[in-house]
């Protein structure tokens, strides 16, 4: 299921649209920007950096998990994720995973010519875990503070 944005959630999409102009994509021309928020609400920027040995890319979300994870937060609220020329993009398989290790975010995106939100359990129901509930889903485990 899908729902229509609310205005918040419109105003993350159009970040992430502004911040594809920094994506670095020479070889793809897909150029993505990513924001996603946690408790804080504060937005934590990404974008793809692709490279000349193909699978060292990176894409634009887990720019931004990085983003956020170097700046103290661990729950993910909302993740908005765009593709210049209003290309269509949700999250890639191995992005949905890394996201999903740090909760259930609303992901904001285009989606059949429209900028709509998706639940991320929605486009991944059985995440990776260790299948002993952490830190997977618990967001506490881990190195740090
Ligand atoms: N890409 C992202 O940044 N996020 C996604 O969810 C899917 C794909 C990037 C990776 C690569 O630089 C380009 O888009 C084409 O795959």
């Amino acid at each position: 299921m899908n729902r229509a944005p609310e205005l918040a959630e419109r105003l993350l999409f159009q970040e992430a649209v502004t911040l594809t102009g920094r994506a670095y994509a020479p070889y793809s021309g897909f150029a993505v920007g990513a924001v996603v928020v946690g408790p804080s609400g504060r937005s934590h920027h990404g974008v793809n950096v692709e490279n000349a040995s193909y699978p060292a890319g990176l894409c634009a979300e887990r720019a931004a998990l990085a983003a956020m994870v170097a700046f103290g937060e661990r729950a993910l609220r909302y993740v908005a994720v765009a593709a210049a020329e209003e290309r269509e993009c949700l999250p890639c398989g191995l992005c949905l995973q890394a996201l999903a290790e740090f909760g259930d975010p609303a992901i904001v995106a285009r989606l059949g010519g429209e900028v709509r939100v998706v639940q991320l359990s929605d486009l991944l129901t059985t995440p990776f875990t260790f299948g002993d509930g952490g830190p997977a889903g618990d967001h506490a485990g881990g190195t740090g503070p």
